[in-house]
């Protein structure tokens, strides 16, 4: 890959990357769209990375479909899909991992150890592989955009690291490749995840300020759905992800699916 891109850039192209786990979906594709937009030249990476999947999780059922995912970025005109197998990403005797501090402790981090230890390893392969001008990351995964904003910063990357807007449902409902795992009443209840920070951003705006009120008033409305689980919602800071902020971030469980989003309540929630 990374020959393709020192022609790219001899030939003066600018390059953009949209890292991805495949399954994809239009939020993928806005990625895919907003890099087109500001590059000469676009990769997406298809790597389902093991290390970000902790042993109970979903790995093995991840959603996979490359034919699909295949079709969708031909029709998208990406210029290279980059699909390292695990056995290249990490062959035998890779021990680096690479670990950013503070931003990783709460929430994602704390319920999901060594998530973003995965993450941050991965990314900075990616960016490695490709050595692009930007890197595209969907706003849905905040705390990811925070480590990775960090990583890039701190290790002098080079790289312009882009945040897309989440895409969602036409009922609030962010789009995810874990969509897919829910069923019909499921997928009703979930709509509530967004409805509660939908909520959250009408009180901000009608003055309340109390991150600790906000904070209620998300759990008040996901407790309202018994199929809904609360696992964590929080006011933080989007660079730190310490409390207290104004990114509302939500975790829940809806049936056996995590799902989770976010929402700065100083803006109007869109639609
Ligand atoms: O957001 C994702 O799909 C993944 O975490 C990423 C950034 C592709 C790294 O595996």
């Amino acid at each position: 890959m990374l020959g393709a891109s020192r022609r790219w850039r001899a030939e003066g192209r600018s390059i953009g990357l949209v890292p991805t786990m495949g399954a994809l979906h239009a939020g993928h594709m806005r990625l895919v769209e907003t890099a087109r937009g500001e590059n000469d030249v676009v990769v997406v990476s298809l790597f389902i990375n093991p290390m970000q999947f902790g042993p109970n999780e979903d790995l093995d059922r991840y959603p996979r479909d490359w034919d699909r995912d295949a079709k969708m970025l031909q029709e998208a005109e990406v210029d290279a899909v980059y699909r390292p197998t695990a056995a290249e990403m990490y062959p035998p005797g890779a021990s680096t991992r690479v670990h950013v501090r503070g931003v990783t402790d709460g929430l994602e981090g704390a319920a999901r150890p060594r998530h973003f230890e995965g993450v941050a390893t991965v990314v900075t392969k990616l960016l490695a592989a490709v050595a692009p001008d930007r890197a595209y990351f969907g706003q849905k995964d905040a705390q990811q955009v925070a480590v990775v904003n960090r990583l890039a910063r701190d290790l002098d990357l080079g790289v312009e690291i882009r945040v897309v807007p989440t895409v969602r449902e036409p009922d609030g409902l962010a789009l995810s490749s874990r969509n897919v795992y829910l069923g019909p009443e499921e997928r009703k209840a979930a709509r509530s995840i967004s409805a509660a920070l939908r909520e959250a951003a009408a009180a901000y705006s009608s003055g309340e300020r109390d991150p600790v009120r906000l904070r209620a008033r998300i759990a008040a409305r996901l407790t309202l759905e018994p199929l809904v689980h609360l696992e964590y919602a929080e006011l933080v800071d989007p660079a730190t992800f310490q409390k207290p902020g104004t990114l509302a971030v939500i975790a829940a469980r809806v049936g056996k699916t995590r799902l989770i989003d976010n929402h700065d309540v100083t803006k109007p929630f869109p639609g």
